[in-house]
């Protein structure tokens, strides 16, 4: 691999170019950083699943930097999606369609559809546009890490197995785009992200919610392949304490105690209103209870500091799981592995 480029600067002519001739460049968007890949080519694409160590059965999110370019590659676009993309599109919504034939089965990992997103950051949009390629880009973590929402977690993650990485701060949602399926009738939630459910009723009407997004039971098999595997861990285990608060913290003070005897690091993540409960411990707040897009934006780097710090052992409080927070908690639900406590 050629030697990193670190832009900081607005020229992307270099990095559209490398896009175009087959690299990988990492760059921000407005929910989390992407690794990307000229998504018509099939060998560049094997470079993405091979930079970030991902299973090849798990398909891509194609990025276009205009609306028009959704029927150059999906097919099968309803009434419903049209007004779906009219309504969020730029935006943090991914609408998987089924495929054409000029997307690779690479990028779809083998699948007969395609999922497509139109980014609002104004450096991926012109990254993009600029590249004249659509631009196949999973989350720029190598696999199995928290999503990258800041330019230092992609360069710790990826520097080194890409061509450019384009540091445009922090990430403004720092969560995954929604990812709906519309290939049937009623549209289907795949993935929760900043396009909330209510959201989407709003424009289209009634919307399922895959089961999986919920809980994870072994048995069910999420229909976005991706929310198969162990995700967003951080690599101490967690555990998520649900309950009255007071109940919570005397619950998770125990713990920590249990831990200190065993010398272990444990760590808590707390509310900004509540983060003074647990004395002296290691305590890292996400951020206030009644804002739910500040709890959403900083999770996946308090996960990352965490790992940091060395913590062996987390503890989170629970958050809402109304709107915003459906995505935040389906987050930190597959964070812990899906352990989680009632007190
Ligand atoms: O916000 C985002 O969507 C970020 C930024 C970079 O745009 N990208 C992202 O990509 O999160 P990735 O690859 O980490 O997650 C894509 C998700 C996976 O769960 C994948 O299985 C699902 O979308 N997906 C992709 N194509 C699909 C398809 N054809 N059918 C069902 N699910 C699909
Ligand atoms: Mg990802």
């Amino acid at each position: 691999m050629e030697d990193l480029l670190e832009i900081h600067g607005n020229d992307f002519d270099e990095a559209a170019a490398v896009l175009r001739g087959g690299g990988l460049v990492a760059f921000p968007t407005e929910t989390v950083y992407g690794i990307g890949a000229n998504a018509l080519d099939g060998e560049a694409i094997g470079k993405v699943y091979a930079a970030k160590g991902r299973p090849s059965d798990n398909p891509l999110i194609v990025h276009i930097g205009r609306k028009e370019q959704l029927t150059l590659y999906a097919t099968g676009i309803s009434e419903k999606a049209m007004r779906l993309v009219d309504r969020f599109w730029p935006g943090p919504l991914t609408l998987v369609f089924k495929k054409r034939e000029s997307i690779p089965a690479a990028t779809s990992g083998g699948l007969d559809t395609v999922a497509v997103r139109m980014p609002s950051h104004p450096i991926a949009l012109e990254l993009i546009q600029k590249a004249g390629v659509p631009v196949a880009a999973p989350s720029a973590n190598v696999s199995g890490r928290p999503s990258p929402t800041l330019g230092e977690h992609v360069i710790e993650d990826l520097s080194g197995r890409v061509d450019v990485i384009i540091d445009g701060g922090s990430a403004r949602i720092g969560l995954e785009s929604t990812v709906v399926d519309m290939t049937g009738e009623i549209p289907v939630v795949l993935r929760p992200g900043g396009v909330t459910v209510s959201m989407l009723e709003h424009v289209v009407g009634p919307v399922e919610v895959d089961p999986t997004v919920f809980e994870n039971g072994e048995h069910l098999l999420p229909r976005a392949p991706g929310m198969k595997y162990k995700h967003y861990a951080p690599k101490g285990q967690m555990e998520i304490v649900l309950g009255d608060p007071d109940r919570v913290a005397a619950y998770i003070k125990e713990q920590l105690e249990r831990r200190r005897m065993e010398g272990k690091r444990a760590g808590v993540i707390a509310s900004a209103e509540t983060a003074n409960l647990y004395g002296d411990a290691v305590v890292l707040a996400v951020g206030s209870g009644a804002r739910p897009e500040e709890v959403a934006a900083n999770l996946f780097k308090v996960l990352r500091d965490m790992d940091g710090l060395q913590i062996e052992h987390i503890y989170s409080e629970g958050f809402s799981s109304e709107d915003l927070g459906l995505a935040t908690m389906n987050r930190l639900m597959k964070a812990a592995g899906n352990r989680v406590v009632h007190v």
